[in-house]
């Protein structure tokens, strides 16, 4: 079932989430359209989702396979302290997209710090929230996700490490049903964050759905590569790591691979 505004604004049970929807067959990057949609006046909740990407990034700038079949969005949105919820963000759209996943799809569907979802330790989604850059602005996050849906066919360099919930069901599912149910639940989700009744970074399901915590692993960060036991998530979103010298570490950026013991 292609993508159709009609469809999603049916569905939407939002007070401003997709309430100014934009699709596009093909675009760059729909955090470029965004920031553009800002620029342009565009207020919280506008969403921008495409078919296609021809320059889809990631985390560090990496290019994000966007082929059809998948879901590309990205919505603004203007929380009061932006700058201190970047992580609180990401972790909540993870939260909401795993418990839509693992309760409408019965899939084992985990989250990788910081912001991959995986199946049986292959790719399934990535999560990125990005904040404006211009001090005398209000601020802003831009939060973007590529979800994998109905690819069949992966690049040589994903194939075996990436996969999509069509691969694992066996059948070809509705994007409009996954991105309107995913809308309706981040919103209500972000606005008991927003008021102080619920915290993705202090949520016990973060624990329970986290492929990362208590696995040995190799960090690869800026600084530079740590080997040791990942022990914590912290309240600020960041990784704690028990090095194998002995030495904890709290990581806030970092690609992380799990070590067979
Ligand atoms: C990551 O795992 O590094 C995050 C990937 C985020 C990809 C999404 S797809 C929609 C939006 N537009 C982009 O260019 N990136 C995000």
């Amino acid at each position: 079932m292609q993508l159709s505004k009609k469809k999603i604004q049916e569905g939407l049970t939002t007070s401003f989430l997709g309430q100014r929807l934009l699709i596009y067959k093909v675009v760059d990057s729909t955090n470029h359209l965004v920031q553009k949609g800002i620029k342009a006046g565009e207020g919280e909740g506008f969403l921008v989702v495409a078919k296609e990407q021809l320059l889809g990034r990631g985390r560090h700038g990496r290019s994000w396979y966007s082929r059809a079949g998948g879901l590309y969005l990205s919505f603004l949105l203007r929380p009061p302290i932006a700058g201190d919820l970047i992580y609180g963000i990401t972790f909540l759209a993870a939260l909401v997209l795993i418990q839509l996943i693992r309760s409408q799809y019965s899939l084992p569907v985990m989250m990788k710090w910081p912001n991959d979802l995986q199946l049986k330790g292959k790719k399934l989604a990535g999560l990125l929230t990005i904040i404006s850059k211009d001090p005398n602005k209000d601020p802003y996050l831009i939060t973007g996700l590529g979800l994998n849906v109905n690819q069949r066919e992966w690049p040589k360099e994903l194939e075996g490490r990436a996969t999509s919930l069509q691969e694992e069901l066996g059948r070809q599912l509705d994007l409009n049903q996954l991105l309107v149910s995913f809308l309706n639940s981040f919103e209500e989700e972000y606005l008991a964050f927003m008021k102080g009744e619920m915290d993705p970074l202090q949520d016990p399901r973060l624990i329970q759905y986290s492929s990362t915590l208590g696995q040995d692993l190799l960090i690869r960060s800026k600084t530079g590569e740590y080997q040791g036991r990942a022990i914590e998530i912290t309240k600020r979103g960041s990784l704690m790591v028990l090095g194998t010298d002995g030495q904890y570490r709290e990581f806030f950026e970092g690609d992380v691979s799990i070590r067979r013991r």
